[in-house]
C-alpha cells in the first residue's frame, strides 16, 4: 500500500486541487485497516465523473486501482466477480473478446467498476444494474456485507450505495458469438463518437436527465434549446457537440466549471422552468459529496 500526502487527484476534467492524503491499498486487509482508522473517507474511482474544488479535499481519499482482479465465480457459468478497481472499458473489451455479452451496452463510459456501480452508470443502451448479480460492500457502519441484486435500490444513476464502500461486484454475462458482441460494441461507440465530444477534456454529462411530464428528457437538449452551447466561463465551456458536456481548456480552474454549472442551471430554469441536478460528483474541502 502507498499513502501520499498532498497528492494530485487525477480527474477527466483535469482541474481542481489535491488530496491531503491519498491511499492506494492492494489488499482487502489494507482497505479494512484504512476504513477502521479514518472517519472521513472519500472513494476515488476513475475520476471520470468527478469535480474537485480548487482548494482540494481534507480527510482520506482512497483509490482501489490496485484492487483490480477479475475472478470467475465457481459453479456459476458467466458470472464474474470484479474488484472495484477494475477499469470498465478494459473489462468491456476483454469480455467481448472472450464472447460474453452484457457489458457492450456500456461502451465508451470511462469508469472503475466501483464508480460505475455506485452511480449505476449507463446511457440509452443500458445501465450496469442490468448485469449486476451481487455486490460486496462495507456498509455505512463499515460492516462487510454481500447484497444480492434485489437488495440494491438501483434507479436512474443511483444505487442507494452512495454511503458505502464498494469492494467488488459480481456481474452475470451471457455467452455469445464474439463477433456479434464486438459488432454491437462498435455501434455503441460510433453513436458516442458522433454525438459526444470524445476528444475533449470533460466529465461526460454534467447534469442528470430531469423527469419532464413523467419521462426523462435529455438535459443536453434542454441546455441546447436554451441557446447555451459555447457559453464560456474562463477555461470552461459548454460543448458545441453535446450541450450536457462541459469541456475544459488549458488554464481552466474548478471555479470556472462550478460557476458555469450554476449559470447553466439558472438559465435553464429561466427558459424551461426546470431545475437541473448535477450528475457529476463535486468534492469540496470540509464538505461536498
Ligand atoms: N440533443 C440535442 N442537443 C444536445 C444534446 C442532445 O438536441 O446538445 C438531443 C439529441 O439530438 C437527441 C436527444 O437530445 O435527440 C438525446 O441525446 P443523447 O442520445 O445524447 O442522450 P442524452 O439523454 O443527452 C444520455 C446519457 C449519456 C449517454 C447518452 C447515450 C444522461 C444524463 N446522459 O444522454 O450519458 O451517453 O444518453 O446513451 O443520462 C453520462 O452520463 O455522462 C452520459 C454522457
Amino acid at each position: 500500500m502507498t499513502i501520499e500526502r498532498n497528492a494530485e487527484i487525477p480527474t477527466w476534467f483535469g482541474v481542481g486541487g489535491g488530496a491531503d492524503l491519498l491511499a492506494r491499498p492492494s489488499t482487502a486487509e489494507e482497505l479494512r485497516r484504512l476504513l477502521d482508522e479514518h472517519a472521513r473517507v472519500r472513494m476515488l474511482g476513475d475520476g471520470a465523473n468527478l469535480l474537485v474544488g480548487d482548494e482540494g479535499v481534507d480527510g482520506l481519499v482512497v483509490s482501489l486501482e490496485r484492487m483490480a482482479r477479475v475472478i470467475e465465480v465457481p459453479d456459476e457459468p458467466g458470472v464474474l466477480c470484479v474488484e472495484a478497481g477494475v477499469n470498465l472499458p478494459r473489462l468491456i473489451v476483454e469480455t467481448a473478446r472472450q464472447g460474453f455479452a452484457g457489458l457492450e451496452t456500456l461502451g465508451g463510459i470511462p469508469a472503475s467498476i466501483g464508480g460505475a456501480v455506485r452511480m449505476n452508470a449507463g446511457g440509452a443502451f443500458g445501465q450496469i444494474a442490468d448485469v449486476v448479480e451481487r455486490v460486496h460492500i462495507y456498509d455505512e457502519s463499515r460492516r462487510e456485507r454481500t447484497l444480492t441484486r434485489d437488495e440494491i435500490a438501483f434507479d436512474y444513476r443511483r444505487s442507494g450505495l452512495e454511503q458505502c464502500v464498494i469492494a467488488a461486484a459480481e456481474v452475470r454475462l451471457t455467452p455469445e458469438d464474439p463477433a456479434k458482441v464486438r459488432e454491437r460494441l462498435k455501434e455503441v461507440m460510433e453513436y458516442k463518437k458522433k454525438s459526444q465530444p470524445m476528444a475533449d477534456k470533460s466529465a461526460g454529462c454534467v447534469f442528470k436527465n430531469p423527469v419532464v411530464d413523467g419521462e426523462r428528457e435529455s438535459a443536453g437538449r434542454l441546455i441546447d434549446k436554451a441557446g447555451l452551447k459555447g457559453l464560456r466561463v474562463g477555461g470552461a465551456e459548454v460543448s458545441h457537440v453535446h450541450a450536457n458536456f462541459i469541456v475544459t481548456h488549458p488554464g481552466c480552474g474548478a471555479a470556472d466549471v462550478l460557476i458555469l454549472i450554476e449559470e447553466i442551471q439558472r438559465r435553464v430554469t429561466d427558459v424551461h422552468g426546470i431545475e437541473l441536478e448535477t450528475e457529476v460528483v463535486i468534492w469540496r474541502r470540509g464538505g461536498g459529496q
